[in-house]
C-alpha cells in the first residue's frame, strides 16, 4: 500500500534546532507519522519541555541538549541517541541562526564565523558522523532546512544567504556521495514562517509591504506547514529522491518582475 510508505514506526529520528518553530512542528509530525523523535536544541530545559509535551500526547520523544555549533556537543547527541535506541535513521539539520543584519563590508567576523558554524558546518559534521551508523544500517534519510534565501540575495544578510546555498549544495553532494549506500539528502527550502526567528523581519514595515505584493499566496507560512515535507522526506514515500531541493515559499520565488 502506498499509504504504509509514509508510517515511520519503529524509526529513530534527529531533529537539531526543535524546542520550537518549524524544527518542533516537523518533529510532532514525524512522531505522529510513529518515528521517535529525539527533540534537540541548545537548552536542555526546553527540549524536556517539547518532549514531555508530545509524550502527554501519546507520541514517543526524548529530548537532548545539543548546541549544533560545539563539535563535542554533536558528538555526545549521537552518541546518546546510539545508547538509548542503536540506530538512527532520519537526521533534520534544521537548527539555524542569522545574527547579523548589516552591510558585508561592516560584517564582524566572529558573527560571519559563527553563521556558518551553525548553518553549514554543524550540518556537514553532524552528517558525519550519522553516514557510518547510516551505511551499516543499509540506509537513512538526511534532511537540511535551507531557505528561499539561498537562492538569492537579500540586503543586509549575506552571512545567512551564503550560508543557505552552501546548504543547498552540501545536500547535491551528499547525495551523489552517499546513494550507493541507500542514504538519501534532500534539502527543503522554506520561505517566510512566522517563527522567533524570522520576527525581526516580519516587523520590518518596508518587508512586509514587498512580501506581501509578492507572494502568491499572499501570507506567511505557519510552521506546520513545513512539518508535511519532511514527513515525506523522511519517509520511504521518498524512496527515490534524493539530492533534491525542494521549495516550500507560498510562490514567493516566483515572483513577477513586473
Ligand atoms: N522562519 C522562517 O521564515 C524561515 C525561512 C526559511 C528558513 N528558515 C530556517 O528554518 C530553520 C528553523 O528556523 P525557525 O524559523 O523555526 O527558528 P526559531 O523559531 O527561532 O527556532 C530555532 C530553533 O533552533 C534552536 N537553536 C538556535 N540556535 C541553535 C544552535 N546553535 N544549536 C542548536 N539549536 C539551536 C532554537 O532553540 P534553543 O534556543 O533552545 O537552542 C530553536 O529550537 C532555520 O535553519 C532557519 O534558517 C526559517
Amino acid at each position: 500500500m502506498i499509504k504504509e510508505k509514509f508510517n515511520l514506526t519503529g524509526k529513530i529520528a534527529i531533529i537539531t534546532g526543535a524546542s520550537k518553530g518549524i524544527g518542533e512542528a516537523m518533529a510532532r509530525g514525524i512522531a505522529e507519522f510513529g518515528a521517535t523523535v529525539i527533540v534537540s536544541s541548545r537548552k536542555q530545559a526546553a527540549v524536556d519541555a517539547v518532549a514531555e509535551q508530545f509524550q502527554s500526547e501519546g507520541l514517543s520523544a526524548f529530548g537532548i541538549e545539543c548546541h549544533v555549533g560545539n563539535a563535542e556537543h554533536r558528538e555526545i547527541l549521537v552518541k546518546k541517541v546510539m545508547e538509548k535506541y542503536g540506530r538512527i535513521d532520519i537526521l533534520i539539520n534544521n537548527a539555524g541562526t542569522n545574527p547579523y543584519f548589516g552591510p558585508i563590508h561592516e560584517m564582524p567576523e566572529n558573527l560571519y564565523q559563527k553563521t556558518m558554524d551553525v548553518n553549514i558546518n554543524s550540518a556537514m559534521s553532524l552528517s558525519n558522523l550519522v553516514y557510518p551508523i547510516m551505511k551499516a544500517q543499509g540506509g537513512g534519510s538526511i534532511i537540511h532546512i535551507s531557505s528561499i534565501e539561498g537562492f538569492h540575495a537579500t540586503k543586509l544578510m549575506a552571512a545567512y544567504n551564503i550560508s543557505k546555498t552552501a546548504l543547498i549544495m552540501l545536500g547535491k553532494n551528499q547525495a551523489i556521495e552517499w546513494g550507493r549506500h541507500n542514504i538519501r539528502v534532500n534539502t527543503i527550502c522554506p520561505g517566510y514562517v512566522r517563527t522567533k526567528l524570522s520576527e525581526a523581519l516580519l516587523s520590518n514595515e518596508e518587508v512586509v509591504k514587498k512580501f506581501e505584493a509578492n507572494c502568491a499566496l499572499g501570507r506567511y507560512s505557519t510552521p506546520d506547514e513545513m512539518a508535511g515535507l519532511a514527513v515525506f522526506l523522511a519517509s520511504d514515500a521518498s524512496s527515490y529522491m534524493t539530492g533534491s531541493t525542494l521549495v516550500n515559499d507560498g510562490g514567493l520565488l516566483h515572483a513577477p518582475l513586473f
